[in-house]
């Protein structure tokens, strides 16, 4: 099948069934995209698909195709970081950082729809686990990135 992935068209040959985050990490190596549950619990996989949120474990890759997929090698780069990831390191949120690369694509998602989200905007989208507990600094960066004064 023919996914569109971060403004490219990307060919993979995989069964329809087989969730799009298999074929992002073990099928395309792009392996910013976080396995840590795998039944849609805790947001680690997270990318976004036409711009909103999904989790990519439990998105079978055929059901996306023709859709546009965003995953976090094409939030930003090195030279021109996204708003956001400047605001992650401005608030230093990430701890051990596993999480964090679906917390910056839900984060976008939120974003993309509601530039000015209040607190309990961010609490409804932001439903991503983090065992480090960097809950206060993603709600914190966010607010920075979205020019909301803290
Ligand atoms: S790995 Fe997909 S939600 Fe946890
Ligand atoms: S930063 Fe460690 S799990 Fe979130």
């Amino acid at each position: 099948m023919e996914l569109l992935i971060n403004g490219k068209t990307v060919s993979a040959d995989v069964e329809s069934e087989m969730p799009l985050l298999w074929v992002l990490r073990d099928v395309l190596n792009m392996t910013g995209t976080k396995f840590g549950c795998g039944i849609a619990a805790c947001g680690a996989c997270t990318v976004t698909v036409d711009g909103l949120a999904v989790r990519s474990c439990v998105v079978p890759a055929s059901s996306v195709v023709g859709k546009k997929i965003r995953t976090i090698e094409a939030l930003g780069t090195p030279e021109k970081i996204h708003p956001l990831q400047a605001a992650w390191i401005a608030e230093q949120v990430p701890q051990c950082g596993y999480c964090q690369s679906g917390m910056l694509m839900a984060a976008a998602a939120l974003l993309e729809k509601n530039p000015k989200p209040t607190d309990a905007d961010i609490d409804a989208a932001m439903t991503n686990i983090c065992r480090c507990g960097t809950y206060q600094r993603v709600r914190a960066a966010i607010k920075r990135a979205a020019g909301i004064k803290v």
